[in-house]
C-alpha cells in the first residue's frame, strides 16, 4: 500500500526536492513501487522492462545481495579504521580480477567519490595538475569532476572549460574525426592526444592524467579502436602523468568476455588506475579506486590520513561481496556475451530494413543504436530517437537516448537480460521504427502538389514526441544542452535549449 497517491508523490516531491534533480518522462514520470530481476513494476503493478539500469547489474533486489545486507547489518556495521575480514577479503576478491599491478584498494561511496579520489592520486603521484579529458564524457558531479566532464561544462557556455583542462576527441569511429575506413583511427586519436600534450607542455602545463571511460557511455556508446589506450598511456606517462580508467558505467563482467571494459583494448594494456562504482553494490552506494602500490604509496607519502567514513564498511563489503558471487554463479559474464551478441545480431538486422538506423555497435550489453536521418551526412536523428523511447515506455520499454546529439538509443540493462527481453524490445522498436518512416514519407508526399498527394499525416494528437519535444526547454547562451538519463525533449536542430529547471 502506497503512503501517496502518485499526485501527492509528484507535488511533494515538486515542494521538497531541488528542481535540478530531474525525473525521467517528466510529462508523465512513472511510480515505481517494487523490482525484480530486469523488471521494474509501478504503483498499479504494471510490469516494465528495464533496458537501462546498469546499477541492479545482477537483477534487481537480487536475494543474495538482500541477504547478504541483511546479515550484516544485524552484525555489525562500522568504519574502516577497526579491522574487519569483510574488507580484506573484498579486496582480495576484486583485486583478483584485476592485472596484478593493480593491487592497491581505496573503498568510497559513489562513482564521483571514486573519480575525485583517482584525481588526488593523479596528481600526488606525478605532482603536475592538468587533465586530460575526451569530448562528450561525463566523470561525476562534484565540482572537480563537472570541470574534467563536457558533457556538462559545455552547457555553462565558454568560461565552462578551466585552462588545466584539454579536451580530447572522442575515439568516435562512426561520427568522430577518425572514422572507421581511416587506415589507423587508435594511431590518429592517440597522435591527436600526443599533440594537445605538446601544446601543453609549450604552454608551461604539466599533465597529472589522461581521464576515459573504457567505454564512453553518456558520450553515445562508443568503443574506442583497439590499441588507442596504449598509445595514449604512452605519450601520458612520457609526460609525467598517469592513466585513469573510469569503469563505473561499464565494469564488472558488462562486456561478457572480460570482467573490465579497458581489457578489450589487449591485454598488453594496463591502467594506472582504476576507478569503480554503478554495479559494485547492486544498488548499494559503494565504490572504489584501485591503483599500483606505487601511486598508493606516493599518496601516503603526503603525510594526510584517508579516512572515509562510509567507504568500506563490513555491510558494503558483504554487499560488494555477495554481487561478485552471483556475476560467477549466474555465470552472467557469459549470459552478456549470448544475449550481447543476440542483441547485436538483431539489431543489426534492424539496421538493414531501417534507413533510420546509422549504426549499431556494442560489446556484451552495452550496445547502442545511432540513429541517422541521412545515412550518408550521418545526420542524427534527436527527434526520432526521443519520439522512440516515448513511445517504448508506453510500450512499458524503459530505454534511455544520450550522446552528444541524444540520438543514441542506449542498452545497459540488468545482466540478467534475457534473449524474450531482446526479441520483444527489437520488436517494439522495429513497429516504432517503420510507423517513423512511413510518417516522414507520407509527410513528403503531402509537401508535394494537391493532386500528387496520399492521404497519410503525421499524427497531430500529440502524443508524437516529434511534435511535443519543445516542452521543457527554455533557451541557453548557444551550447548543445544535455541531461544524463536523456529523458527530456530536446532536439539538436535547436542548439541554444536546455531543460527547464
Ligand atoms: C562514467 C561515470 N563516471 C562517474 C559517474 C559518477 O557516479 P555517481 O553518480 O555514482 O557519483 C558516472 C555517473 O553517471 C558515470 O557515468
Amino acid at each position: 500500500m502506497e503512503m501517496y497517491s502518485k499526485a501527492e508523490t509528484l507535488e511533494l516531491r515538486k515542494k521538497h526536492i531541488g528542481p535540478s534533480c530531474k525525473v525521467f518522462f517528466a510529462k508523465d514520470p512513472i511510480k515505481i513501487v517494487r523490482a525484480h530481476g530486469q523488471y521494474m513494476f509501478d504503483e498499479n503493478g504494471e510490469k516494465y522492462l528495464d533496458c537501462i539500469n546498469n546499477v541492479a547489474h545482477v537483477g534487481h533486489s537480487h536475494p543474495d545481495v538482500v541477504m547478504a545486507a541483511v546479515k550484516q547489518m544485524e552484525l555489525l556495521n562500522t568504519n574502516s579504521r577497526f579491522l574487519h575480514d569483510n574488507l580484506v577479503q573484498y579486496a582480495k576478491r576484486l583485486t583478483a580480477t584485476l592485472p596484478e599491478k593493480l593491487s592497491v584498494c581505496y573503498f568510497v561511496n559513489s562513482g564521483s567519490e571514486a573519480n575525485d579520489l583517482a584525481l588526488r592520486l593523479a596528481r600526488q603521484y606525478s605532482g603536475h595538475y592538468d587533465v586530460i579529458t575526451l569530448d562528450h564524457a561525463y566523470h561525476g558531479h562534484v565540482t572537480s569532476l563537472i570541470d574534467i566532464s563536457p558533457y556538462k561544462f559545455n552547457q555553462l557556455g565558454k568560461e565552462g572549460k578551466k585552462d588545466f583542462v584539454h579536451v580530447a576527441p572522442s575515439p568516435d569511429i562512426y561520427r568522430g574525426k577518425y572514422r572507421e575506413d581511416h587506415e589507423d583511427p587508435a594511431g590518429a586519436y592517440a597522435d591527436d592526444v600526443r599533440n594537445i600534450i605538446e601544446k601543453a607542455q609549450k604552454n608551461g602545463c604539466k599533465i597529472a592524467a589522461f581521464i576515459a571511460e573504457s567505454m564512453q557511455s553518456c558520450g553515445g556508446q562508443i568503443i574506442p579502436p583497439a590499441g588507442y589506450f596504449q598509445k595514449v598511456a604512452e605519450f601520458v606517462h612520457k609526460a609525467g602523468g598517469v592513466f585513469i580508467a573510469d569503469e563505473v558505467q561499464v565494469g564488472f563482467g558488462r562486456v561478457g568476455k572480460y570482467f573490465w571494459g579497458f581489457q578489450l583494448q589487449g591485454e598488453d594494456f594496463v591502467p594506472d588506475i582504476v576507478t569503480m562504482g554503478k554495479p559494485i553494490g547492486n544498488g548499494h552506494p559503494m565504490s572504489c579506486v584501485v591503483t599500483t602500490r606505487e601511486i598508493a604509496e606516493a599518496f601516503g607519502a603526503l603525510g594526510l590520513e584517508y579516512f572515509n567514513t562510509f567507504g568500506g564498511n563490513p555491510v558494503s563489503c558483504a554487499i560488494g561481496l555477495a554481487v561478485l558471487d552471483i556475476i560467477e554463479k549466474e555465470d552472467l559474464q557469459g549470459n552478456a556475451t549470448r544475449v550481447g551478441n543476440y542483441l547485436l545480431g538483431i539489431l543489426k538486422e534492424q539496421q538493414k530494413k531501417h534507413s533510420l538506423v546509422g549504426d549499431v555497435r556494442g560489446v556484451g550489453l552495452f550496445i547502442g543504436v545511432d540513429l541517422v536521418k541521412d545515412q550518408q551526412k550521418r545526420t542524427p536523428a534527436t527527434a526520432e530517437a526521443q519520439h522512440i523511447i516515448y513511445k517504448l515506455k508506453e510500450r512499458r520499454i524503459l530505454l534511455s537516448a544520450d550522446g552528444p546529439y541524444r540520438n543514441v538509443l542506449k542498452f545497459k540493462p540488468p545482466m540478467c537480460f534475457s534473449m524474450e527481453d531482446a526479441n520483444f524490445v527489437v520488436d517494439q522498436i522495429d513497429e516504432l521504427l517503420t510507423d517513423l518512416e512511413e510518417a516522414t514519407l507520407s509527410k513528403a508526399k503531402n509537401s508535394l502538389p494537391t493532386n500528387m498527394q496520399s492521404k497519410r499525416k503525421l499524427p497531430t494528437d500529440g502524443s508524437s514526441q516529434l511534435e511535443s519535444n519543445n516542452e521543457n526547454i527554455s533557451p541557453i547562451n548557444g551550447t548543445i544542452c544535455r541531461h544524463e538519463n536523456g529523458f527530456s525533449g530536446e532536439s539538436h536542430t535547436m542548439p541554444c535549449k536546455r531543460i527547464r529547471t
